[in-house]
């Protein structure tokens, strides 16, 4: 049904668009990402994968290691502790927008997809210890990637923890207002280790195609999260998951997706497939510019929308 030539004729279309966008550069490492790249995977639930363009490039999971965390803390504290903590309501704001924590008192993050949201989520992470936290996140992010364990890129890590300056004030700020709990030194750290961590289009593909299962392992039919708890996640997806560009990507390709600054793309076909996407050039909204373009077009051609 998913045809691979026909994929390769769109995403061939789509990446006339990548000269139009600019890669992420307040993260200085991510600047080096090679603005033309394009690439994806289709993976159906109990069929292989289909790939085409730069399927086998490597990028950081960035923003989309959000939805993990997010999912990782409703399963150490359930529903009501972590929606005492953060909304669930889009904020149509930059993903790095400050404006609003000052709008609604105590200072509570609208959603757990905008960065001060997901920090506060992250610092929500059961663990003796940063070190304990940090495997207890990338052993559970492996399980979605169907590995032993996580790659790390510790050039784009460093790179984010020498200069969030804004994340670091997001946080200062939480931490004042009573939201953040525990050493926001140490949350930030462990908030750049997740979201630096390496995939490619094939293992996002995988998460994504075991969200679409509710939640099902495909090698060992193990249920790896509670269904309930990823419908919350997808849902966040479609509703915040494209951040300030949410409402426009339900519109046009009518799946949830999660976007990161390094380009990559996570969508999900609810009960379908997972769908992983990577195009370093970013639009204004920080999307991919072409990744964007090319699921709009799958979705609309394929009748993926859940609408
Ligand atoms: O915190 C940040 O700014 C980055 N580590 C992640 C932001 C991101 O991917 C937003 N994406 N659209």
């Amino acid at each position: 049904m998913y045809s691979k030539d026909q994929l390769e004729q769109w995403l061939e279309q789509s990446k006339t668009l990548c000269s139009s966008g600019k890669t992420a550069d307040y993260i200085p490492a991510l600047a080096k990402a090679n603005p033309h790249t394009l690439g994806i995977t289709l993976f159906p639930i109990g069929s292989p994968p289909i790939s085409c363009g730069d399927e086998s490039a490597i990028f950081t999971l960035q923003s989309i290691s959000k939805v993990f965390t997010l999912l990782l803390a409703l399963m150490d504290h359930g529903e009501e502790y972590v929606f005492e903590r953060v909304g669930m309501e889009p904020t149509g704001d930059d993903f790095n927008s400050m404006l609003k924590l000052e709008l609604v008192p105590p200072g509570k993050p609208f959603n757990p997809l905008i960065n001060a949201g997901a920090i506060t989520v992250t610092s929500m992470i059961k663990g003796e210890s940063l070190i304990q936290k940090w495997e207890r996140i990338a052993a559970f992010i492996s399980t979605f990637l169907g590995e032993d364990e996580v790659r790390f890129n510790q050039e784009v890590y460093s790179s984010e923890k020498n200069t969030a300056n804004r994340n670091r004030s997001l946080a200062y700020f939480l931490k004042d207002v009573g939201v953040l709990e525990g050493d926001v030194e140490e949350n930030l750290d462990l908030y750049f280790k997740h979201c630096a961590i390496e995939v490619d289009c094939r293992q996002l593909a995988r998460m994504g195609m075991i969200l679409a299962g509710n939640g099902i392992d495909p090698v060992t039919s193990a249920q790896i999260v509670p269904k309930r708890y990823v419908q919350i996640a997808k849902t966040f997806m479609l509703t915040c998951g494209m951040y300030n560009a949410s409402g426009e990507f339900a519109i046009k390709a009518g799946i949830p997706a999660k976007s990161g600054v390094s380009g990559g793309i996570l969508a999900v076909v609810p009960g379908k497939l997972g769908i992983g996407v990577i195009g370093p050039a970013l639009n204004e909204k920080g999307n991919s510019i072409a990744g964007v373009h090319l699921l709009q077009k799958i979705a609309s051609a394929w009748e993926l929308s859940m609408f």
